[in-house]
């Protein structure tokens, strides 16, 4: 079977983890600290901040972003609950707009439409891991003084006219869940554009603890501020250090994948491919078409051996989120034909070729 993902893990992850094993610290401690260093340099980010995964790092930015009871967040409907339901966790509101067909990214002009006096933030998903139209929704909040929260958990490595994703809006989020372009089993990275917010998400991740040390034998501790347990232990950081030297190697590949998906698989009858632009840089997570007849495509590719899947459903839908909108035309078109291919770094030429070739073969 020609799976859809599989865990990148480099050999040299277990001798880092065992290292940290034997020390005294396996929580949060001074792997920790080399890990985000490692993220500023690498990713070229200002304020990074380990957390202990994607949707804490959400969690977060939506609090610094004031999100409180009955605010409404502008948000897309493609894209894991995940995204959303971190807004239900601060008591604010999902307000969704509508995607654009050919990249699944949220439209701009959707925004425009959904805002209102009570929008305290515009979340927005770097679907599949290419990059959303950042100029238009950074101005759209600068007009209205609101934040822009990126929730960049398939977009790590990305970039925006030339600018890493994680240096564009006020607050971007990471994940190094199981199947990320790079892992620690679990995992997030919240990082922000000024010192303020980085001192406080820091604080925001451990309890609201502010700790110093008093000049005598005891730490002095203060907490203004409500925080959470999300922190990084030192495990988790051990394993992004070393993994994290392979991060060029692994979009390398990931993006040779997608360049020979989009040359073999162009004009195809019932085959749309999502657009790409010179401007932007995917992190290549998932490799998304828009096919006539899902259900026929999905079965075609299993019955020779290869696994696809739609990954994430609309989240409107769900009684949670006040069930499905009627008003996103494109939103509801994309729904019933999107569904992603096998895209990950252990797939070899060989494999690639025959996920082209079944499909080239109809369906
Ligand atoms: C778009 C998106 N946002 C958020 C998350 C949540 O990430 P995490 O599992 O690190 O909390 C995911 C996880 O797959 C995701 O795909």
């Amino acid at each position: 079977m020609i799976n859809m993902f599989w865990p990148y893990i480099s050999e040299k992850v277990s001798d880092a983890v065992v290292e940290v094993l034997k020390t005294r610290w396996i929580g949060q401690g001074p792997k920790v600290e080399e890990a985000e260093r490692k993220f500023k340099k690498i990713l070229n980010v200002p304020f990074p901040v380990t957390v202990n995964s994607c949707t804490s790092a959400l969690h977060l930015a939506l609090i610094m972003s004031g999100v409180g009871k009955d605010d409404e967040v502008i948000t897309t409907p493609m894209t894991c609950s995940a995204t959303n339901i971190p807004i239900l966790y601060c008591g604010g509101k999902a307000v969704f707009a509508d995607i654009k067909k050919d990249t699944m990214n949220i439209d701009p002009s959707s925004i425009r439409e959904k805002i209102t006096d009570r929008t305290k933030a515009i979340l927005v998903v770097h679907w599949a891991g290419y990059p959303c139209d950042m100029d238009e929704i950074l101005a759209i909040a600068r007009e209205r003084n609101i934040s822009v929260i990126e929730d960049a958990a398939h977009a790590l490595g990305a970039k925006y006219k030339g600018r890493p994703v994680g240096s564009l809006g006020d607050f971007t989020c990471f994940s190094f869940q199981a199947i990320k372009q790079i892992t620690s089993g679990d995992g997030g990275l919240l990082t922000v554009l000024n010192k303020e917010n980085y001192d406080r998400a820091k604080l925001l991740r451990w309890y609201g603890i502010d700790r110093a040390f008093q000049g005598d034998i005891y730490w002095k501790y203060q907490i203004k501020e409500v925080g959470y347990k999300y922190h990084m232990n030192d495990i988790a950081a051990a394993m992004l250090i070393v993994q994290l030297d392979d991060l060029a190697k692994i979009l390398k590949r990931r993006k040779e994948i997608a360049d020979k998906y989009h040359e073999g698989l162009k004009g195809i009858d019932g085959l749309r491919l999502l657009s790409r632009s010179k401007e932007k840089e995917s992190g290549n997570w998932l490799f998304t078409v828009q096919a006539r007849d899902r259900k026929g495509f999905t079965k075609k590719l299993l019955d020779n051996g290869v696994e696809s899947h739609m990954v994430h459903v609309r989240c409107d839908i769900y009684p949670i989120f006040g069930g499905k909108r009627l008003d996103l035309p494109v939103m509801n078109e994309v729904e019933p034909g999107y569904v992603s291919i096998p895209l990950h770094n252990k797939l070899t030429d060989e494999d690639v070729d025959k996920v082209i070739k079944t499909i080239k073969s109809g369906w």
